[in-house]
């Protein structure tokens, strides 16, 4: 399904990034796994340098580029906390390292991706429905403010950036995720799942076939889409 396409996974050891790797490579793709703590290409996503070099470095060796994938989130320590606790700098930074990116990824893969090619980025739930408070409750914890700013800008730019590339036959589009079973306080856990139609989170190993499906030549008249794969969570 994904035959000798070249895609970079930023984010690639993740929790979602390394599924995400493991189902290219099952369905016979090269994956690159780009990101901070990788031993393939270790860059930092806020670093300029470093995305413009991972691009020249992956071309001149595998001679095209087929696919990106984002899905690298960098975050401050204090990301999680409550609306009243957070600071402008901490906001402006998280807005900066999650979103910020974006655009140097966009720019520099544009240099080398041809008619075929797609990007697939990361929205979430939290960036197409307001926030259910109720599921964090007895568990200390909450959802950061500037997650739900970032991912919908992720998503709209998304559909931006299909307008815009869609007569060179190059594709964008979203995979928005519900939440993702990590350990989480059993508490939120039950909470979630109580809330969700499925009744659960998500298996990390769910959210990939949908990456992979739509970088492949199965998705070629799917773009400017926003793939929830959430267990209905926002159907309700
Ligand atoms: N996990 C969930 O429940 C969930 C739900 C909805 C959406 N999402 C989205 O899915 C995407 C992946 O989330 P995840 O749960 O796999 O996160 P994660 O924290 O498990 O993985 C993120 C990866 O990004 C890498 N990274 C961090 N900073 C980096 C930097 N500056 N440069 C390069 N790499 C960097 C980390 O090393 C890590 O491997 C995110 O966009 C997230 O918002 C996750």
């Amino acid at each position: 399904m994904l035959k000798d396409k070249v895609i970079i996974v930023f984010g690639g050891c993740g929790l979602i990034g390394r599924e995400i790797i493991k189902d290219i490579k099952k369905k016979n793709g090269i994956a690159i796994n780009a990101d901070i703590n990788s031993n393939d290409y270790k860059i930092d996503i806020t670093n300029n340098d470093d995305i413009k070099n991972i691009f020249k470095e992956v071309y001149t060796k595998y001679g095209r580029i087929d696919g990106i994938v984002n899905c690298a989130y960098p975050r401050t320590k204090d990301w999680g906390n409550k609306l009243e606790d957070i600071s402008f700098e901490s906001w402006q930074k998280n807005v900066d390292m999650q979103l910020n990116p974006i655009i140097v990824i966009t720019q520099e893969g544009l240099k080398y991706m041809k008619e075929g090619s797609s990007f697939v980025n990361f929205g979430s739930i939290y960036g197409v429905c307001g926030n259910d408070f109720t599921i964090y409750e007895g568990t200390g914890g909450t959802s950061p403010a500037a997650y739900p700013a970032i991912k919908a800008g992720i998503i709209n730019f998304t559909r931006y950036l299909a307008s815009y590339v869609g007569h060179k036959g190059i594709r964008a589009n979203c995979v928005s995720p519900g939440g993702v079973f990590d350990n989480q306080n059993p508490v939120f856990v039950k909470n979630y799942s109580h809330r969700s139609p499925l009744k659960r989170l998500a298996k990390p190993s769910e959210i990939a076939p949908a990456v992979s499906f739509l970088l492949s030549d199965e998705a070629s008249y799917i773009t400017g889409h926003n793939l929830m794969v959430d267990g209905g969570w926002s159907a309700i």
